[in-house]
């Protein structure tokens, strides 16, 4: 491909042009049914209570629009948390003001690069933002320094492994759009397994292009307005003028353990959880236990640990980072 033509785009970008649009926020119930999103959401409201219940201060990094934070006030002394996307944050600050919580605080801020001093928090929350950072090992350094000894860090990213992924296609997908505008645009979705990463490009078709012409000429395109396609990004290249691109690393229960004991943390725990709401759906029984979703998702957080995570949607990894301990390693490594 050439260069010229390609830019990429880091994921904090793209959450700030669909602000609003993040794991669970309003914007993605257009897209899922919306009693789904509730089950999940309150599963992980349960599995951070659980998590930070008592820490004087936590920190929220890649907070988005406030969840899971904005449900944790009354369990912890104080929240800070921080976003890259001012528009992510901007929103979560309208949220707050419509809350009674005086104990929480949202700002601007860049994973890599946090401006609070060493030994700040007690906790960590990382909902479903890890995978989003651009650079992991910069974010993790910094998470180190503001936490204090034996502070914890909890996470929650999506299973790589889990079934719907495999099913999926994964030397690529693509599709063609024709917007209002009769603009064509083209979106391919490119996976590879090992390492666990997806990348996204998007561009658009010039219409008066042999590939534009031959598209709108294509009668079930015009009206269906979309057209699934084989062809690859390098086939479509020839016709665009400039494509965007975003990448996205992906984790299982061992590459995320691993990443976390190869930046230094202990005592780390990985579980599984993602399950109430698909039992329930495939018995049928969704609208009937309705009432009871706050007891059930409960019940869901308290069996998690005793799940396979190679085997649920999500991961809930917990860890601790003891830094009396790394400098005494450190020591021991620079005196040898
Ligand atoms: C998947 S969303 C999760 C949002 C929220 N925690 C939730 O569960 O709804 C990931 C968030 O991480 C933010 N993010 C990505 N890179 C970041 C960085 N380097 N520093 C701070 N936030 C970042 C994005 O802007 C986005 O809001």
């Amino acid at each position: 491909m050439k260069n010229h033509l390609i830019h990429k785009v880091e994921q904090w970008e793209i959450y700030d042009r669909m602000s609003g649009h993040g794991i669970y926020a309003d914007s993605d119930k257009e897209f899922l049914p919306a009693e789904r999103y509730d089950w999940t959401l309150l599963t992980e409201i349960e599995l951070f209570k659980n998590a930070v219940r008592g820490c004087k201060r936590v920190l929220d990094i890649g907070c988005g629009t406030g969840h899971p934070s904005l449900h944790l006030t009354k369990d912890v002394g104080s929240i800070v948390g921080i976003d890259k996307s001012e528009r992510m944050i901007e929103i979560a600050k309208n949220k707050l003001s419509r809350s009674r919580a005086d104990n929480i605080s949202f700002e601007g801020g860049d994973a890599g690069n946090l401006r609070f001093h060493e030994g700040s928090f007690d906790a960590i929350i990382l909902c479903g933002s890890l995978a989003t950072f651009s650079d992991k090992e910069r974010a993790l350094r910094e998470i180190k320094r503001v936490l204090k000894t034996n502070g914890k860090v909890t996470c929650i990213e999506a299973n790589w492994l889990y079934r719907s992924t495999h099913e999926r296609h994964f030397q690529g997908e693509g599709n063609f759009v024709l917007t209002q505008k009769d603009s064509i645009r083209y979106r391919y979705v490119r996976r590879s397994i090992y390492p666990h990463k997806e990348t996204d490009y998007r561009c658009i078709i010039s219409p008066k292009s042999v590939l534009g012409k031959k598209l709108l000429s294509n009668s079930q395109f015009r009206k269906h307005k979309t057209l699934t396609t084989e062809m690859s990004i390098e086939e479509v290249e020839p016709f665009c003028d400039e494509i965007e691109y975003d990448e996205q690393e992906q984790f299982d229960p061992q590459t995320i353990a691993s990443l976390f004991a190869e930046n230094g943390f202990k005592d780390i725990y990985v579980s599984g959880y993602g399950i109430m709401y698909d039992l329930l759906n495939s018995a049928g029984l969704v609208g009937g236990m309705a009432s009871h979703m706050k007891e059930l998702c409960k019940a869901e957080t308290g069996i998690s640990r005793f799940l396979d995570p190679t085997k649920t949607e999500m991961l809930f990894l917990t860890c601790k980072f003891n830094s009396t301990i790394s400098n005494e390693k450190n020591q021991e490594f620079q005196e040898l």
